[in-house]
């Protein structure tokens, strides 16, 4: 054998076989990190715990995956901000593109985790796995439930089976998709729901099972790219109701606001004085898009109300926090009405 083979060959032998897939895991806060006064207390404050504590709380990750840790920021939800979701969606380009990670996980509270996962599912440019996990009992609750989420999240993440559905998140054993998942209950372990079609898979026994794909576009297949950009459209949410107020959307009119969501009564109806200010807004260069308060169903375009004559969108299956999302990113690409009803009946 000539040295230089024998070189190679000796190499070639200290490489692992069958190296384990690289998972970076994105910390941003969220119950998953919380921290209560004793277990058995329901008073706990997110955000506390960093990432490097969650890895080492639950060591059977390294059984499934090279599994690496960053905090980006350590809040709770409710306060996700443009900031961290531009952030956020940079990171994660970054990591599945020039860096190579095979999966990122990343660790956010439930409150808002819906609403971020559509953000990158409509921003991050990869097939690769990227899963949201995140928890409803603090880290030091008495059966607290971040740490299977958080090992189902990377099994999800290593699993050939999750790539190119898209962003999920992993909950209580389910796998949701970022366009139907909604938090549906205020403190239940069982709180995320996935629409219609229900959720897409599960994860059981360290090993991730998808039933079903989503048909919307995402991803890889989405136009829209925050790589530069330093910042978002101002897209508000009125809130609709019986004898209903104009004046909140009369304020975001005034405040120069680019879009307005209606969470409307039934089909996206609005009360007749919000009609007026929205008209207005409308013409004025305000996009306004009409969504339901309803949990379920579609807010269907030209029924009760004319779209076509006042340019008015509607959300379709998408809900008023969702549709605030899609026509944030809208808005980055134009301000004609009809090509922003084209995304919501694609994305
Ligand atoms: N503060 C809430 C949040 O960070 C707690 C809910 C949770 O993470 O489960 O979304």
């Amino acid at each position: 054998m000539s040295f230089a083979l024998a070189v190679a060959v000796s190499i070639l032998a200290t490489l692992p076989l069958g190296a384990k897939p690289r998972v970076r895991i994105v910390a941003t806060g969220g119950t998953i990190a919380g921290v209560s006064a004793s277990s058995s207390s329901s008073a706990y404050t997110a955000g506390q715990v960093t990432i490097q504590t969650l890895i080492d709380a639950v060591p059977q990750i390294l059984d499934l995956a090279d599994v690496s840790g960053e905090q980006l920021v350590n809040i709770g939800s409710q306060d996700m901000n443009d900031e961290v979701w531009l952030a956020l969606s940079k990171r994660v380009n970054a990591l599945l593109g020039k860096e190579g990670y095979d999966a990122v996980v990343i660790t956010h509270g439930t409150d808002t985790m819906e609403e971020t996962a559509y953000f990158l599912n409509l921003t991050v440019h990869s097939d690769k796995p990227v899963i949201l996990v995140g928890s409803m009992r603090p880290s030091t609750a008495i059966s607290a439930d971040g740490p299977a989420n958080l090992y189902n999240a990377v099994a999800a993440a290593v699993s050939p089976s999750t790539r190119g559905k898209g962003v999920l998140c992993c909950m209580n054993n389910q796998l949701l998709d970022a366009k139907s998942v909604i938090k549906a209950h205020t403190i239940d372990c069982d709180t995320f729901e996935g629409g219609p079609a229900g959720y897409i898979g599960y994860v059981y026994n360290g090993e991730a099972h998808v039933l079903q794909s989503v048909n919307s576009r995402h991803t890889v297949n989405s136009e829209f790219d925050v790589e530069n950009l330093t910042s978002l459209p101002k897209v508000g949410i009125v809130y609709g109701y019986a004898n209903c107020s104009p004046i909140p959307m009369q304020a975001f009119v005034d405040a120069k606001f680019d879009g307005i969501v209606l969470a409307g009564v039934g089909d996206g109806n609005f009360y007749k004085d919000v009609f007026e200010v929205a008209q207005r807004a409308q013409a004025d260069g305000i996009q306004i898009v009409r969504s339901s308060r309803c949990p379920t169903g579609p807010t269907c375009l030209n029924s009760e109300v004319d779209d076509a004559k006042y340019h008015f969108v509607a959300s379709l299956d998408l809900n008023p926090q969702k549709a605030r999302i899609l026509l944030m990113l809208a808005l980055t690409k134009t301000r004609d009405w009809q090509q922003i009803q084209r995304f919501f009946m694609e994305y």
